[in-house]
């Protein structure tokens, strides 16, 4: 994956409040020149979730959202969710944006942050009640897999931010990373492995719908946190 240029950061603006210059509109707002990007004033500052959304809703998170055709068809089904989708790249995310813009989806919202850092950081203690991983970076060289997502720290985190009972659903095409979520979660006593409700497996990421017309197979696994 090409790392985001420097010269992008920060440019992910609501055009609706960049333009105007006055007061952002109040929350939920979706004017004319709207977007679905949630403009992170402070990287400090925790994220209220209850404000990103028009409705106080269960929330779900989506990291790594890609071009967004998950985070689009996931939110569209369950209007009764709030879906927080992460992205680094500002160019996948405008493309979400365009996506979930057309669809009218009033409970998508998207934020460009690396998603160690959201968990970390901005989202607050059992706030979540799905965190969806879907095809991350595999970083296949024995020398990169420092860098892969999900590890250890990723349990705790996960651990952090899902309400009792919340969930983590990754899929990869990698048999070696599949194989080191396993190892990561069984380690974790916080979690159990799960199931994968067939309607959320029915809805194809972008990256798997190339692998499936490849006929590449693709590993998926569900943990639920006690
Ligand atoms: C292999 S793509 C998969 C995209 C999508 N989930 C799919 O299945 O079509 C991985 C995506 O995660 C994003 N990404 C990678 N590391 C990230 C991180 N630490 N935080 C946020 N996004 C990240 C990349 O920019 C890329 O869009």
């Amino acid at each position: 994956m090409t790392p985001a240029r420097p010269t992008e950061r920060g440019d992910c603006r609501p055009s609706a409040t960049a333009d105007s210059g006055g007061p952002p509109p109040p929350s939920g707002f979706l004017g004319p020149q709207a977007t679905l990007i949630h403009p992170l004033t402070s990287i400090l500052e925790p994220l209220e979730p209850t404000k990103l959304f028009p409705r106080p809703q269960p929330l779900e998170v989506e990291l790594g959202s890609g071009d967004g055709s998950f985070a689009v068809q996931h939110a569209r089904l369950h209007p009764g969710r709030n879906l927080l989708a992460v992205e680094r790249l500002l160019g996948r995310l405008r493309k979400i944006d365009r996506k979930g813009l057309r669809a009218g989806l009033a409970n998508l919202r998207l934020v460009r942050i690396e998603s160690s850092y959201l968990l970390e950081y901005l989202l607050p203690r059992e706030s979540a009640f799905a965190l969806h991983v879907y095809f991350p970076d595999p970083w296949p060289k024995r020398k990169h897999r420092k860098n892969r997502l999900i590890n250890a720290r990723f349990a705790e985190l996960a651990h952090r931010v899902l309400m009792p009972g919340g969930r983590v659903y990754l899929r990869t095409d990698d048999e070696d990373y599949f194989a080191q979520m396993a190892a990561v979660f069984a380690a974790e006593p916080h979690f159990l492995q799960s199931e994968t409700p067939a309607e959320l497996s029915g809805i194809l990421t972008d990256f798997e719908r190339d692998f499936v017309a490849k006929g590449v197979s693709t590993l998926g696994a569900a943990y639920q946190r006690r």
